[in-house]
């Protein structure tokens, strides 16, 4: 039997996280004081996160320690597998190789707890006793109902409501972890309810659940906020995924021609590509294939520029790619991905021609889903497969081409509890929501500073 699964043992995990703040072409521009326009410093971000975080935030060591604690509880399901996609790639007929890194066998199911124990360690470590967040697919919520739990803490999740109500598994999952969890638009946070007064059928955002997780955070002395992805120190927590690619691909000998990985707020992409920098700096032709929805074109479409983080205007001002602050995305089935912006260190990649973004609509998408599903058993999370319809496509490219490429993706989450999406693809319900060229229009009127693209 030919091996398929590169496996690394326990005592091979990475013992400290790749920051690709010490190796970035050009400074990453500092968050705003949307009051003063002036670099927000450490004290700004105090009330809502605790120091430990806020260091790593602004951290220009390449390299930070990942404390014994925090690996114990990763070896609850790290190292995760290397797998080889064999049976895809005979359906193909491609002479490409294709490997994808499984993080769906965290015990949430993606990718998230990579960094939701951490934050949850740090925050604890200062004594917070509560932690607000948002969530789209439940994926985040989950993993820091999951985090918190582990730690004895109070765990609150505003849950965009389009999502709460295509997902009501999820929603079960966090409370079995001790979450408590609420539809957003809600009516407990001044945010909340002003959205509601101008809609009261609102399908939420991440960008409004993200006001009022922070709303709520902001007014309880024993409350902290912790946010998905997006910031620096998300994106660090997550090298773990990358680091461990690179020592499985090592142990095989093989090189990466492309890495892809799907983009919400850029957390699990950063997190499996960001890793490879220094060799990409060092000359080898890597390419990097950064894939979003049609629906929520941030990278492909939306200018860099700063903007808010959040639809209530709470958060500092980023400098990122936006479809602005106000724009609420279709309600497409990868919830995860339906976010106006993204991390401002992916998009300074991005910018800087480091980074490939590409857009695909969602029925393509789930097409490469089943044709996942079918060839290598796992069903993969609508997000995921967005990834992973690239991949099929740079493999078609290779047919084509008859080269032998190496492409490997990050498979970020399984679909278990998307079901209800595989059912409306499956009864040919899913609806493709191109480029929405209108409603992103009227949004980036409302952005701040517009005159900094
Ligand atoms: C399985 C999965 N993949 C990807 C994402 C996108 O988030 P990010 O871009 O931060 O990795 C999400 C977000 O919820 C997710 O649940």
């Amino acid at each position: 039997m030919e091996e398929t699964r590169i496996d690394l043992r326990q005592n091979e995990m990475p013992r400290a996280w790749y920051n690709i703040q010490a190796d970035l072409p050009k400074p990453l521009p500092p968050p705003l004081n949307p009051a003063t326009g002036k670099p927000i410093g450490p004290e700004a971000l105090s009330p809502i996160f605790p120091m430990g975080l806020i260091e790593q935030e602004a951290s220009q060591e390449r390299w930070i320690n990942i404390p014994e604690e925090i690996l114990s509880i990763y070896g609850l399901w790290r190292p995760t597998p290397l797998c080889r996609a064999k049976r895809l790639e005979e359906a193909l007929k491609t002479p490409a190789r294709i490997y994808y890194k499984n993080e769906s066998v965290s015990p949430a199911g993606s990718h998230k707890p990579n960094t939701a124990i951490p934050q949850a360690y740090y925050n604890k470590k200062e004594g917070v006793k509560r932690l607000t967040t948002e969530t789209g697919a439940g994926q985040w919520g989950s993993a820091l109902s999951f985090g918190c739990n582990l730690f004895g803490m109070e765990c609150q999740v505003y849950m965009v409501k389009v999502s709460y109500q295509q997902k009501p598994y999820r929603r079960m999952l966090m409370e079995t972890w001790g979450g408590k969890v609420i539809p957003s638009p809600s009516s407990q946070t001044d945010a909340g309810r002003a959205i509601l007064a101008q809609d009261p059928n609102s399908p939420g955002s991440l960008g409004i659940a993200i006001s009022e997780a922070v709303e709520d955070a902001a007014k309880r002395e024993d409350t902290k906020y912790s946010l998905g992805s997006v910031l620096n120190h998300v994106l660090l927590h997550q090298t773990v995924v990358g680091l461990e690619t690179k020592a499985q691909l090592q142990k095989i000998g093989v090189q990466p021609d492309i890495l892809i990985g799907c983009v919400g707020g850029g957390s699990n992409f950063a997190g499996f590509c960001f890793p490879f920098f220094p060799e990409k700096k060092a000359g080898k032709p890597i390419r990097f294939l950064a894939v979003e929805p049609t629906a929520c074109p941030t990278l492909t479409k939306g200018p860099y520029c700063y903007d808010f983080g959040d639809t209530a205007q709470m958060t500092p001002l980023l400098m990122m790619h936006t479809l602005g602050h106000n724009f609420i995305p279709p309600g497409i089935h990868a919830g995860g991905l339906r976010y106006h912006g993204a991390a401002p260190l992916l998009c300074l990649l991005v910018k800087e021609g480091l980074i490939e973004a590409v857009a695909v609509p969602q029925n393509p998408v789930f097409e490469a889903a089943m044709l996942f599903a079918r060839t290598e058993g796992t069903i993969p999370a609508p997000e995921t497969a967005h990834a992973i319809r690239i991949a099929i496509d740079e493999a078609i490219k290779c047919r084509e081409s008859k080269e032998e490429k190496v492409i490997v993706f990050n498979f970020s989450g399984h679909g278990h509890f998307d079901l209800a999406s595989y059912d409306a693809f499956l009864s040919k319900k899913l609806e493709d929501y191109e480029y929405p060229e209108e409603k992103i229009k009227e949004s980036l009127k409302d952005l701040p500073l517009l005159a900094a693209r």
